[in-house]
């Protein structure tokens, strides 16, 4: 968030994200390593070291498999790069499926990390874990709709919101996550006009990603909207950068340049 003056502010807490509701619409991107998070420091509001790592960087077909040791020393690295942003750890499938384990869980990042916050998926029946986290003094993100920790459940990847009663069905869960005092709420693959209702009923903000435009903040997988990531391209992501094709091409230069002995010419010598 820049100030008044165009200046950078301070480190972003979880009180300045609350705030900009209404205001300012908040950024937010993924990031697993110290390189890209600083980069993406300047620009983005939150950065997000999501499980989705297990996927795009573990080569994994879904989210599941991650530890929590892998994802600790993931926000770490991200937390060397992220001078500015808040830094939100991902909790892993499994690890906060009762009060005490996710309390347990939440307490080890926070005492092996600087993660300020940690992201939970689960609408009304996490409310009381999410409670119980926030009382003990962990800062919580929600994430509801389209739940990727639960796709083999589910059996695939379904877009939340169609109907009615399931959009009646989300604003609870965004009102229960609320009450249970969480920050912030991730919604995720659902129809624009929920994510515009779930962002009018709660009072924290809500972050989108593939829930149209009426939400408070906007969240992408970096090496999804940097186009690294080839194989698939879901609908809502926007493809900003050519990433793949422009490291290609200049590997594929490296590669002749090496193979002619045409690098490194003098210029690249001791
Ligand atoms: O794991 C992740 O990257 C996420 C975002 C897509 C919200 O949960």
């Amino acid at each position: 968030m820049s100030t008044q003056k165009g200046k950078k502010a301070g480190k972003i807490t979880v009180d300045t994200i609350k705030k900009m509701k209404n205001r300012t619409k908040i950024v937010m991107i993924t990031a697993y390593d110290a390189l890209f998070a600083k980069l993406f420091d300047e620009e983005a509001d939150i950065i997000l070291v999501g499980d989705s790592l297990n996927m795009v960087f573990g080569g994994r077909e879904d989210t599941l498999s991650i530890d929590i040791d892998t994802m600790i020393y993931h926000t770490n690295a991200v937390c060397r790069g992220a001078k500015r942003a808040l830094v939100v750890l991902d909790m892993p499938f499994g690890s906060y499926n009762t009060k005490k384990e996710a309390l347990k869980n939440a307490v080890k990042v926070y005492k092996n990390s600087p993660a300020q916050a940690i992201k939970l998926e689960g609408g009304k029946d996490k409310a009381e874990i999410i409670r119980y986290l926030t009382k003990n003094s962990i800062a919580v993100m929600g994430h509801i709709g389209l739940m990727p920790q639960s796709v083999r459940n589910e059996g695939g990847y379904k877009v939340k919101g169609k109907e009615e009663n399931d959009i009646k069905s989300l604003i609870e869960d965004a009102k229960a996550i609320e009450e249970a005092g969480a920050f912030c709420l991730v919604v995720e693959g659902v129809k624009p006009n929920a994510a515009k209702e779930i962002t009018k009923a709660v009072s924290i903000p809500t972050i989108g990603i593939g829930a149209g435009a009426d939400t408070d903040g906007q969240v992408l997988v970096w090496s999804d909207m940097f186009g690294f990531f080839e194989d698939f391209k879901p609908k809502f992501v926007k493809r900003y950068l050519d990433g793949a094709k422009l490291i290609k091409e200049a590997l594929k230069e490296y590669a002749s340049e090496v193979r002619e002995s045409k690098f490194p010419t003098s210029e690249y010598t001791y």
